[in-house]
């Protein structure tokens, strides 16, 4: 019998090519989506690309007796948490509903997991959670650095209580640490969609060559890297989603060598914001608008993954280039006209 695997946040961006990976992979797909950031098409389009139709619940996992009824009513095998508001800005100024949203459903899916014997726990961690590095390539062992934003607090917060459940309780978990995802499904069926300006780099290139922008501002160029402007690992979402099959395996299989492991998610190749708007350009030969401005309040000067953990352990590694990622992404950018 094949496997039932919750995927909370499962229409969002991150969660809609994972479901598509799972199905793709033989696994029964359950999403719980609350609708907030994301609509219903998405369910129709997952269905276009694989041919099935997942279960679909539309639930605020912030309402406990809600997550009780879910857990009722299914028999899950495995989780993969997404369910989370991820605007750095904004959770500076709604760090309580941050907190609420990012921790309390955290919370009440594991003691879901306590009280009904459930394993197997995937957590979309983040890179933000080393901040600004001291060595780079960043490698697992890199020390967690105190916040800077009330939405990577969350994230470290989160690992931590994961940890200790996983201490207290008889269950495992990873967490995936990602970089930057970017890009589409080559279907071009599913992609992020922004609400209202994009604050990210990626969305902001497409949306800015799609005309609905000026121009691209580039948030500095005096930082310390080979040309000035700073650097990030851009790894293809579909290489992000598979890399959570390959987590959730390792879990089924036992394979885990601690109840709580944590591994980095990127390409390993770090990528300055110059480099990427070029690269844009000639994956999709155009010219796109742009023009240097000041730094932004709390970006760092680079980060990029050491990924030889995560590709010896999960028997994973990334397949598509940074140009196939930016090809995708104006793809779909195109078809949302
Ligand atoms: C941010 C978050 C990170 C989150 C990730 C994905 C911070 C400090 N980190 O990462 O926690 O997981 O988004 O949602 O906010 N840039 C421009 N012009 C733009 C937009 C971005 O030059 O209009 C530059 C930024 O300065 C940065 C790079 O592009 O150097 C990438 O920015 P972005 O896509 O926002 O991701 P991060 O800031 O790396």
């Amino acid at each position: 019998m094949a496997k039932q695997i919750l995927v909370t946040g499962g229409l969002g961006f991150i969660g809609s090519h994972t479901v598509v990976e799972l199905q793709n992979a033989g696994f029964d797909v359950v999403v719980i989506d609350d609708l907030s950031n994301t609509t219903l098409k998405v369910l129709d389009q997952i269905t276009e690309i694989t041919g099935t139709k997942p279960a679909f619940e539309q639930i605020d996992l912030r309402i406990k007796e809600d997550v009780k009824a879910f857990f009722d009513k299914y028999q899950i095998d495995g989780i993969i948490h997404f369910a989370a508001f991820k605007a750095v800005g904004e959770s500076m100024h709604k760090p309580l509903d941050y907190y609420e949203n990012n921790l309390g459903a955290l919370v009440y899916l594991l003691q879901e997991m306590r009280d009904r014997k459930l394993d197997n726990f995937i957590f979309s961690s983040s890179c933000t959670v080393y901040g600004q590095a001291d060595e780079l390539p960043i490698t697992e062992k890199a020390p967690v650095k105190k916040a800077e934003s009330v939405y990577g607090n969350t994230k470290q917060i989160g690992e931590e209580i994961i940890e200790d459940a996983t201490k207290a309780h008889d269950f495992k978990a990873i967490a995936l640490r990602y970089f930057n995802p970017i890009g589409a499904h080559p279907t071009t069926k599913i992609g992020e969609l922004p609400i209202g300006v994009p604050q990210n780099l990626i969305p902001f290139i497409t949306q800015t060559a799609a005309g609905m922008r000026d121009e691209l501002s580039v948030f500095g160029d005096d930082y310390n890297t080979p040309d000035g402007t700073a650097v990030r690992d851009y790894i293809h979402v579909v290489d992000l989603a598979k890399a959570h099959i390959a987590a959730l395996q390792r879990l089924l299989d036992g394979n885990n060598k601690e109840k709580f492991e944590y591994f980095n998610v990127g390409t390993g190749t770090g990528s300055s914001v110059l480099e990427v708007i070029n690269a844009f350009e000639t994956a999709n030969s155009l010219k796109l608008n742009y023009k240097i401005v000041d730094r932004r309040a709390g970006d760092i000067t680079a980060a990029y993954a050491d990924t030889t953990i995560a590709n010896k352990e999960l028997n994973w590694k990334t397949e598509l280039s940074l140009e196939t990622a930016l090809k995708s992404a104006w793809e779909w950018q195109v078809k949302q006209k």
